[in-house]
C-alpha cells in the first residue's frame, strides 16, 4: 500500500490505525506542517525570562524560535533565523542579549520583536533593501497561569484557553500547590533522545497495561528495595515502580479522562499521600496561603501524567513538565524540566527533581523499557505482516461521555483513539 498517496483522514479507523503515520516521512512533514503548525504548543514558564533581554530558545516541531522579554517587558517570540541568508541567530539554549540578536554570519542585528535593528556598512544596500520588510516573522504566544504557549499558524488559531479546555484544571492543580502562587523553573533539564515516533510516547505514558509487563524487572527491584529499606523511606521514583506492580483491578477502577483535542490524564496510582510533598512543613506553608479547606482541596487531587496533545506531558504532584521535539519520523528528543514550588521545603523540589531523574533521565530505570520497546514498535511497523494497528480496548466501556471530558477506566486505550481523533481533525484540514 503506498500511504503517502492516501488522504490522512484514510489512515484513521474508529479503531484501529494505519501502521505508516509511525514509519512514513512524508506523514511526518505532513504532521509537522498540518499539526504542530497549528496546535498550542507549550514553549516557556514566566520565570525562565526574568529580565529584558533574557531569551531561551525552543522548538516548535522542527522549528526553532527564540522567546525573549523585551525592555517593555513583555515576552516576544520569533523565527531563530536571519532575514538575510538564514543562518539561526542564537546557538545557546538560553542567554541574555539586552542589545538585540546579532547574526554570527554578516553581523545584523534583530530587536527582541524581530524588527532589524541594524546593518554593519550599510553603505552597498543604500536604495535597493527596505529594513522594514526585514523584520523576522513573529509567532503568536498566549500564556496561562505563567505558562507560554506559542501558536505558528497566528490568527487562525483558537484562543489558548479554548484549546486547553478542560486541561487547565491540571495546569491550575500544578500552579495551586506553591504556598505562595507562584513557580520557579528548576535549574537543570533532562534530556533524551529516542529512535522512533514522537506519537509512541503520547500512546505510552498513560498505558496502565503495558508496565506489568515492561517494566516487570523494576517492579521486582522496587518491592526489594522496600523489603529492605521499609516503605516510608523510599524516594518517588521507587514509589512510581512499585504502583506500576498494581494488579489490573486497581487500574480498572481508575479514571482515566479524555477530552476534545487528544488531551487526557489518569488518577494518580501512587496515592495522594503517598510523599514528602505532603510533609508537615510543606502543608502548614499551604494553609497559610490558601487556608486550611481549600490547601486540603488542592492535596487531594492525584492525577498521574496529563499529556497535553501534541506537545507536552505535565506532573503537577512532581512538578515536571516534559516536552516532545520531532526531529524525524524516526528520532525524537525528550525534555524534562521541574519546577520549584516558591515558598515550599527544598525537599518539595529535591522530590521533583529525583521523580523527573526517575521517570525522564537516559539513567531511568523505567524509561529504559520504554525507549527499548518504541524502537522495537518501529521496526515491527515497518514490516509489511499487517497494515493496521488496533486501539479497541475499551471501546464499549465508557462511563461518563461529557463534552468537556469523558471517563473511563484507565485501561481503555480511549486515550489514543481520542490522540487519532485529534489528529486527523488537523491532518485533514487543507492548508
Ligand atoms: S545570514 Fe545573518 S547577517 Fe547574513
Ligand atoms: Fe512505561
Amino acid at each position: 500500500m503506498t500511504t503517502t498517496l492516501l488522504r490522512p483522514g484514510d489512515l484513521v479507523r474508529p479503531d484501529a490505525v494505519h501502521r505508516s503515520v509511525y514509519t512514513d516521512p512524508a506523514i511526518f512533514d505532513l504532521e509537522m506542517e498540518r499539526i504542530f503548525g497549528r496546535a498550542w504548543l507549550y514553549l516557556a514558564h514566566d520565570s525562565e525570562l526574568p529580565q529584558p533581554g533574557d531569551y531561551v530558545v525552543r522548538h516548535m516541531g522542527t522549528q526553532g524560535v527564540i522567546l525573549t522579554r523585551g525592555k517593555d517587558g513583555e515576552v516576544h517570540a520569533i523565527f531563530n533565523r536571519c532575514s538575510h541568508r538564514g543562518s539561526t541567530l542564537c546557538a545557546f539554549e538560553k542567554g541574555s542579549a539586552p542589545a538585540g540578536h546579532q547574526c554570527p554570519y554578516h553581523g545584523w542585528l534583530f530587536n527582541a520583536d524581530g524588527t532589524l535593528k541594524g546593518i554593519p556598512h550599510p553603505g552597498g544596500y543604500e536604495g535597493a533593501l527596505d529594513k522594514a520588510d526585514l523584520a523576522i516573522t513573529r509567532v503568536r504566544t498566549e500564556s496561562y497561569r505563567g505558562f507560554i504557549f506559542g501558536n505558528l499558524s497566528g490568527d487562525k488559531a483558537e484562543p489558548l484557553e479554548d484549546f486547553l479546555g478542560h486541561m487547565k484544571t491540571s495546569i491550575d492543580d500544578l500552579v495551586d500547590r506553591s504556598p505562595t502562587g507562584r513557580l520557579e523553573v528548576g535549574k537543570y533539564q533532562l534530556r533524551h533522545y529516542y529512535r522512533a515516533n514522537w506519537k509512541m510516547t503520547f500512546e505510552n505514558l498513560n498505558d496502565t497495561i503495558h508496565p506489568g509487563f515492561a517494566h516487570a524487572a523494576s517492579v521486582v527491584s522496587a518491592r526489594a528495595v522496600v523489603a529492605e529499606v521499609g516503605a516510608q523511606n523510599i524516594v518517588p521514583t521507587v514509589g512510581m515502580m512499585l504502583a506500576n506492580g498494581k494488579p489490573i483491578d486497581f487500574f480498572q477502577n481508575l479514571d482515566m479522562v479524555t477530552a476534545p483535542g487528544g488531551h487526557s490524564y489518569i488518577g494518580g496510582h501512587m496515592g495522594a499521600d503517598y510523599t514528602p510533598d505532603t510533609s508537615d512543613a510543606y502543608t502548614a506553608a499551604l494553609v497559610d496561603y490558601h487556608g486550611a479547606e481549600r490547601a486540603k482541596k488542592v492535596l487531594s487531587v492525584d492525577r498521574h501524567l496529563m499529556l497535553l496533545y501534541p506537545s507536552s506531558f505535565w506532573h503537577a504532584r512532581y512538578q515536571t513538565i516534559r516536552i516532545i521535539r520531532p526531529v524525524r519520523h524516526d528520532l525524537t528528543e525528550m525534555i524534562g524540566y521541574t519546577f520549584r514550588l516558591v515558598g515550599a521545603p527544598e525537599e518539595t523540589h529535591v522530590n521533583a527533581i529525583e521523580y523527573c531523574t526517575g521517570a525522564n533521565s537516559a539513567a531511568s530505570p523505567v524509561i529504559a523499557d520504554d525507549l527499548e520497546i518504541y524502537e522495537r514498535c518501529l521496526e515491527g511497523n515497518g514490516y509489511d505482516a499487517r497494515e493496521w494497528v488496533p486501539m479497541a480496548r475499551g471501546l464499549h466501556e465508557v462511563r461518563e461521555a461529557g463534552n468537556e471530558a469523558t471517563r473511563s477506566p484507565s485501561t481503555s486505550e480511549i486515550y489514543i483513539r481520542n490522540q487519532f481523533a485529534a489528529w486527523s481533525k488537523y491532518m485533514e484540514q487543507p492548508a
